[in-house]
């Protein structure tokens, strides 16, 4: 199979526009596969930000980057990632590469805590003030938990009104499988 799953192509996207020394935010790092994969593709030179509201998320983010010898560069905050800009330093609006969110809950973690859409929403909007032009904001959304459908429409709502002159939007999905996760990428023009 050749075409790629929503996670992968979000990789995929991210790595078109992630350089060494780049810098880029995870707003949800449960179990830090993303932010790995963004603090690898930024190097040591990079700078990477992530966010969750769950210690455990926070705790296996971190092992995972100091197994890989990847956490000098990144730096964790265990807030909700709706809080993004009063964590961040000013000077990083307009200059992120990349911002991802990946939706919902913890896999392996506690399927209550899942990624509510009015602070979904609110960490969007910061999201897309960080990214530099030409930036990328990619968004795993899920619709198979309770909430999740929901949550979904109002982000595609919220991405389908950006001003066409300042960002484009698309939406991936495979369409012939029930509930299937979708993607959606944000670029900053
Ligand atoms: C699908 S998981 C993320 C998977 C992760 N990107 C990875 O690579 O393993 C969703 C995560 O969002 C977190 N989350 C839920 N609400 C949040 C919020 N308001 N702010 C930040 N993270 C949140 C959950 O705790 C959970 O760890």
């Amino acid at each position: 199979m050749i075409l790629p799953s929503i996670l992968q192509s979000a990789h995929q996207w991210a790595a078109k526009v992630l350089v060494p020394g780049g810098i880029a935010i995870d707003a949800t790092v449960g179990n830090g596969h993303d932010t790995l994969f963004l603090a690898q593709q930024t190097g040591p030179d990079g700078q990477v930000f992530g966010f969750d509201i769950q210690k455990q998320a926070i705790d296996n983010t971190y092992k995972r980057l100091v197994h890989n010898n990847q956490h000098h560069q990144v730096k964790l905050f265990h807030c909700s990632h709706h809080q993004m800009q009063e964590k961040l330093p000013e000077q990083l609006g307009g200059n992120v590469h990349v911002v991802m969110f990946n939706l919902g809950y913890l896999p392996r973690g506690n399927h209550q805590l899942v990624t509510k859409p009015d602070t979904t929403l609110k960490a969007l909007e910061a999201a897309i003030y960080y990214l530099m032009p030409g930036g990328l904001c990619t968004v795993a959304l899920y619709t198979g938990h309770p909430g999740g459908q929901t949550e979904s429409d109002q982000v595609i709502r919220w991405a389908s009104s950006l001003p066409s002159r300042h960002y484009q939007v698309m939406w991936q999905q495979f369409v012939n499988r029930h509930q299937a996760p979708s993607l959606l990428i944000i670029e900053k023009r």
